[in-house]
Parts: structure tokens; sequence; C-alpha cells
């Protein structure tokens, strides 16, 4: 449970939704580029984690490559990288879309649409995905564009509709991924663990989410399937707290593994969909 004091949870709702951006404009920064850092840049970014988590940054300067994400997410103190199956040796990968390599078979190297989720919701708790770093070098000709959602917020609205539903995402079998069985093999085992955990250490909430209706298997109880309808509302809502934006070359979002989807995209002749994705088993601490 976050916050097991009920003063102190009341005091900390109070507060986070009071700051919580209305407007996704509320959460953009203009930054000298990520190599570049000006005065001022990293405070502001770090203002707009405070409040929701995240922070969309736009680069004076545009250039980008792998080395330059890393470099920037060390300001934040990301430094452990997740080399995931699809990253590049450095851990730093790049979504576009892919037809001949081992990242053809995943959605995320397509140009499909992505369902709600949180990163690394198939890794264990030894490698929970904490923060992660999406930067766009090149735009689709038309879609491509992402709905975000702060956790926390999510467990607001979740507490606030019925506390229940906290003690089902908490459960540590609330959700199993099975295991990814290619022709070579077992590549990762089955993974079972609750939606929502909280580390006292740093005062963090973490979720472990996916919306997929394929390959994941829920706990098989009332509450559970309660919470996942009231959460499915919830991100659906048009006027609910989710957000949505869509990066323009030189832009990035920066955040804490917030909750995001993915729209459909078409590429245009010599215009081919490029963000660049660091995830961190480190978490920025904007407190
Ligand atoms: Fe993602």
């Amino acid at each position: 449970m976050l916050h097991e004091n009920k003063a102190s949870y009341r005091d900390w709702r109070a507060a986070k939704l009071a700051r919580y951006p209305q407007r996704v404009d509320e959460l953009q920064v203009e930054i000298g580029g990520l190599t570049s850092f000006e005065p001022g840049d990293k405070g502001r970014i770090l203002e707009c984690l405070g409040r929701a988590n995240m922070a969309i940054y736009t680069c004076r300067d545009r250039s980008v490559d792998r080395a330059a994400m890393r470099a920037f997410s060390a300001h934040f103190g990301l430094l452990r990288l997740d080399h995931h199956l699809c990253a590049n040796d450095d851990g730093v990968a790049e979504l576009t879309v892919a037809t001949e390599d081992r990242r053809a078979g995943y959605v995320p190297y397509s140009d499909r649409s992505l369902s709600w989720h949180t990163d690394g919701y198939y890794n264990d708790e030894s490698r929970r995905v904490q923060a992660v770093v999406l930067h766009c070098a090149q735009v689709a000709a038309s879609g491509g564009d992402n709905d975000i959602l702060d956790p926390e917020i999510a467990y607001i609205k979740l507490h606030d509709a019925d506390p229940a539903f906290i003690t089902a995402f908490e459960h540590p079998e609330c959700m199993t991924i099975p295991a990814n069985v290619t022709d070579q093999g077992e590549i990762r085992p089955a993974i079972t663990g609750p939606v929502f955990s909280y580390d006292k250490r740093n005062e963090s909430l973490h979720m472990r989410f996916s919306a997929r209706k394929k390959n994941i298997r829920w706990r098989d109880d009332a509450a559970t399937t309660a919470a996942r309808e009231y959460l499915a509302n919830l991100l659906a809502d048009e006027n609910g707290p989710v957000l949505n934006y869509r990066l323009l070359p030189g832009q990035g979002l920066l955040s804490n593994n917030v909750l995001h989807n993915r729209t459909a995209f078409i590429d245009g002749p010599g215009q081919k969909r490029l963000l660049y994705r660091a995830r961190f088993f480190d978490r920025v601490d904007s407190s």
C-alpha cells in the first residue's frame, strides 16, 4: 500500500492532484540539446517529473545518436540500461519499422498500434524498468502519437473508486506473462507479479501493466476483473486524466515509466519514423 498511514496518503493525494497538469503543454520544456544542456534545463525537466513523473522536452540542437541518448540520461541518474532482446549492444533501441532482423516479429518494431502498457512489464522484479527516455528523430507521415498517464494518478483513481482494486493489483500473483518461446527454445520464462508495487526506500510506486488481450494471464477473481475494467474505462475516458501527444523530431519523453500507448502510423516516401529508446533500472529522483 502506498503510504500505510491514512493521513499521509490523504496529504500526498491532495498535493498530487493539485499539481497534476490539466493540459499536456504544461509538461513541455525547451532545452539546448541532448548533449548541450543550458542552465535551468535540468531543473525545468525535474519540475515536470515532480508533477507527473514525465516531461516532454524539445531540443534546439536536434543532433541525436545513441551515445547522446546515454549522455542525456546520465544527467538524471539513469545509468543502468536494460539490455533487452531488441536493443543494440549499447542498450539503446531504435524503434522503426523492421522487416528483416529479429525485431521484425515484435509489434513495437512495426507500424501497428500498441495498446496501453508500461515498459518491461514482462521483466522480473530484479529487472524492473523504472525510467524510459523516448526520443524522436523522425516522425511518420501520419499517426504514431501517444496517450500517456502517470501511474500515480491511475493509483489514486482506482483507490478512490474502491480500495479493493488496489489490494487486487498488489497481489503477487495478479498478472502472469507466459514464457517467450521461439524456434530456438525458451528465451524468457513465465513471469508472475503484481501490477502495483511500492518501494519504501525511495517512496516510489511501480506499475507493471499491459492491456494486451493475448499472452497475459490475469488472476481469476472478481476484484481483479473489476479493477481491470475500471482501469480500462479510465484509460479510455476522453474527459479523464489521460494526456495525448505526438513527438516531433528533436522532442522526447523522459519518464519514470508512465502508462502509454501508440496509434498506428504510416511512413512516407523517404520519411521513416525513428525513435530512440533507452530503458533503465534507475528512477529519476525529482524530490
Ligand atoms: Fe512502450
